[in-house]
């Protein structure tokens, strides 16, 4: 069936005021296992795009610590990987000013004898620098080195200073399941006051994410219908074409549930099913979500599925499966695949099925939320069909959010066909693609949590409570996983959407999913 496609102009965007962006105060970040790739792709471009746009301040440092003696050498990594990963022109006059920003300090984060020194080499720099006591530590480790760096920097009273602010941003996975992620919060806020705490899941940076709340909350005509009566069932889709990029031993101990659906996916079901905060600062948003996750009651295990990827075909190149990745166990019941079906039991979702699915080294890269809206009477149509022969099918209405790639938002609605006969109905679909109306965007996600968390402020990041009510959502999947090994596996092709079993937990319930990922179909 044909699908028309309308674009919206570029928006002029001179005289539309900025949010007010704050400058944070003089300080040093600190990045815990610097040598990482997290800090060389993401966070060191992100700083960078921070200051070309003037939002840090000039009085800053950025530390890097990680176990490698490591030397110069170090920063100039991070400038090779700002140019290479950062949307960054190598002549530009401020890169090597803010290389020289840059400095290493090597660590073994579980020695305690190690941190007297990294609080000394943290005030010479203050000194030198005449930067102040602001502190942002950055933990970008394993996840086992978390409680110690944390334990570590409470016992040299680098967590409460008498003079300074300090924040501790933590990278995800928090925790493994439930019990060790309420462990660690435990070990968190015992050296840190929980305002003090920034658990970062960098879905929440990205601008489309953020959008969902203006979507909903600044438009009169989307929220009056964003409910059980006119919604039929929501998709939550994130496919990656990617595998796990040489990371076997962390994805061999994750999988797609604890890696993507317990976090990312579960942030954006949030924004989606909320009620509209009382404001956006971070205790109100916090709230919203909260009680949303807390209505969703147990998921029956019949209700989530999960697959592996064997070899196949992925845009147009030969790639191995699962089990033949580097570092990855030949027998491996790891899934790289993950669906879910879950109800919130709540006035405005009562019986609306809620599908979740990620997957790796799938058909193509798509992040997107698709909301079915229940069609209307067709009596019309259908008394036609006697009059003029087959009533044509009428599709239902289609919201599409799209969070990447190609951001932006469709809608899809039928129209008549001109110049037909009788009534032929055809769904269109009118697109609003975030680059065309503003131009490319050059931020990761991470500029925005960043500059964040450097100010304090709190609202796209995870609280303490959210992150224990989501594993305790999945723990007794992942036990019931864990309990029965996968009967099948390898049970999809690299390049496909995904098990049969995932399709089949859709079907049960007369749906499919939408694989044309950018375009309602
Ligand atoms: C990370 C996961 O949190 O998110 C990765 O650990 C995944 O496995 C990544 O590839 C996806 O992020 P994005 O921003 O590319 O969708």
């Amino acid at each position: 069936m044909a699908t028309v496609q309308m674009n919206v102009n570029p928006v002029d965007l001179t005289n539309v005021p900025t949010g007010g962006e704050k400058i944070p105060a003089p300080g040093i970040m600190v990045i815990f296992g610097a040598s990482g790739d997290l800090t060389k792709r993401k966070l060191l471009p992100a700083l960078f795009h921070l200051e070309q746009s003037g939002l840090l301040p000039k009085n800053f440092a950025i530390v890097g610590v990680a176990r490698r003696p490591l030397g110069n050498e170090f920063a100039e990594d991070m400038k090779d990987g700002i140019l290479k990963y950062g949307s960054v022109d190598s002549t530009d006059p401020r890169l090597d000013d803010f290389v020289s920003k840059v400095s290493y300090y090597a660590l073994q984060f579980d020695d305690a004898s190690g941190y007297a020194g990294l609080k000394a080499e943290l005030d010479r720099i203050s000194t030198e620098k005449n930067i102040g006591h602001d502190r942002l530590f950055y933990l970008a480790t394993a996840p086992e080195y978390f409680a110690p760096i944390i334990e570590n920097l409470g016992a040299q009273g680098m967590a409460q200073p008498e003079q300074g602010k300090v924040a501790v941003v933590i990278e995800k996975p928090f925790g493994h399941d439930l019990d060790s992620a309420r462990e660690l919060n435990h070990q968190v806020n015992a050296a840190f006051h929980e305002s003090q705490v920034f658990r970062i899941d960098h879905y929440l940076g990205k601008e489309t994410v953020q959008n969902i709340l203006v979507f909903r909350f600044a438009n009169g005509i989307f929220e009056p219908v964003w409910n059980r009566n006119y919604i039929d069932h929501v998709q939550i889709t994130a496919a990656e074409d990617i595998g796990i990029e040489g990371r076997g031993p962390f994805y061999e101990k994750a999988g797609a549930l604890r890696d993507i659906i317990q976090n990312h996916m579960m942030e954006l079901l949030g924004f989606v099913t909320m009620e509209p905060p009382s404001g956006f600062e971070a205790e109100s948003v916090r709230r919203e979500k909260v009680k949303v996750w807390q209505a969703i009651p147990n998921i029956p295990i019949l209700n989530a599925v999960r697959g592996q990827y064997g070899p196949g075909i992925v845009g147009g190149q030969k790639v191995i499966g699962y089990r033949e990745e580097e570092r990855v166990n030949p027998e491996s019941g790891t899934e790289t695949y993950a669906a879910v079906k879950l109800q919130i039991e709540n006035w405005r979702w009562a019986g609306v099925p809620f599908y979740l699915r990620a997957g790796k080294r799938m058909k193509k890269r798509a992040t997107e939320i698709t909301i079915q809206f229940k069609q209307p009477p067709l009596l019309i149509f259908n008394r036609m069909q006697n009059q003029t022969g087959p009533c044509p099918e009428i599709q239902p209405n289609i919201i599409s959010i799209r969070i990447q790639p190609d951001d932006g938002i469709a809608l899809r609605f039928g129209t008549k066909v001109p110049n037909t006969p009788g009534m032929s109905v055809c769904p269109v679909n009118m697109d609003f693609n975030y680059a065309q109306a503003f131009g490319q965007q050059r931020a990761n996600g991470y500029e925005r949590l960043l500059l964040d968390a450097m100010l304090g402020d709190q609202t796209l990041f995870s609280h303490r409570d959210g992150v224990e009510i989501n594993w305790s959502l999945y723990n007794p999947i992942l036990q019931a996983w864990a309990a029965k090994a996968p009967e099948v596996f390898p049970n999809y092709f690299a390049g496909s959407w995904g098990p049969d079993c995932s399709d089949r937990l859709l079907e049960k319930d007369g749906h499919r999913w939408k694989n044309s990922l950018g375009k309602p179909e």
